[in-house]
């Protein structure tokens, strides 16, 4: 998915500064879709809000037009990810529905950098254990926040997702990772939702990496793709839609992603475009 660089690209605290800007773009539009989910509203309508909320603040999208690998030119601003879709649900004419759960990933380039986020949304009431996937999901994210300091290393972020998801019994998808976010919407390191602690790239200052734990409930068969894998085994869970964006879990179970785009400062992890208290 990462076009090949030779590593992380650190950024001074001016381009943090900016970074901040581009993410709070990001965070006002995604608050801005979170308010109007609700039964009856499409996810081309919360798309077309957010083209015209970008325009306003003088920034572009990242996603409208991307093309990796020879992939199609993603066609929208948003990803909107409905029920088992994970990630890269493209915005339809198709209602939202009472029980629906559905992930709103978005993201901005203002001043020349990018600023990457998503959230997942209940439209109404939806089971508890969907309520769970979504809480655990943020929980994660949290987290590996947490673990953002200079001296610490990718595989704690992974492991503090790992854990707290699979202590929930939720699977952490592994087809899909985090990434450095900068100039370009995906810089180096790649960023493992799983992992061992102390292992992998140590963390500095002044590194940016957009942080998007996915998880999805397990259904029969990932559970027998995972116990064919055993616990550090690599499994393939996802499968893709003909449009070859929308990402789907194996089982049609439900699936939530929450990213934010964070900072590695001497004071410890800044989420970007949040303010702070
Ligand atoms: N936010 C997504 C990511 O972090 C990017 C969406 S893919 C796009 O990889 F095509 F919509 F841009
Ligand atoms: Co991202």
């Amino acid at each position: 998915m990462l076009d090949r660089m030779k590593g992380p690209i650190l950024k001074s605290r001016d381009e943090i500064a900016v970074m901040d800007r581009a993410n709070r773009v990001v965070l006002e539009i995604l608050e801005i879709m979170r308010e109007m989910v609700k039964p009856g509203v499409t996810t081309a309508q919360m798309n077309a809000v957010a083209e015209e909320e970008l325009a306003k603040r003088g920034a572009k999208s990242p996603f409208k037009g991307y093309a990796p690998m020879g992939l199609p030119p993603y066609p929208a601003v948003v990803c909107s990810s409905v029920n088992d879709v994970i990630v890269h649900g493209i915005p339809s004419r198709a209602k939202l529905q009472e029980g629906d759960i559905v992930g709103l990933d978005f993201g901005s380039i203002l001043d020349g950098f990018v600023g990457d986020g998503a959230v997942t949304v209940a439209v109404g009431k939806v089971p508890p254990r969907t309520e769970e996937l979504i809480r655990t999901t943020k929980e994660c994210l949290d987290r590996a926040i947490e673990q953002m300091v200079p001296g610490n290393h990718l595989g704690d972020i992974g492991a503090a997702v790992q854990e707290h998801a699979e202590s929930r019994g939720f699977h952490v998808i592994r087809n899909f990772v985090g990434h450095g976010i900068g100039r370009r919407m995906h810089e180096d390191p790649q960023v493992y939702n799983y992992g061992k602690r102390g292992r992998g790239l140590e963390l500095r200052e002044g590194m940016v990496l957009a942080i998007e734990p996915m998880l999805c409930e397990i259904g029969p068969k990932l559970r027998s793709r995972l116990q064919r894998a055993g616990r550090d085994g690599m499994v393939d869970d996802v499968r893709t839609d003909a449009d070859r964006w929308t990402a789907r879990t194996l089982d049609g179970t439900m699936a939530a992603h929450f990213e934010h785009s964070i900072a590695i400062t001497a004071d410890g992890p800044k989420v970007l475009g949040k303010a702070v208290a």
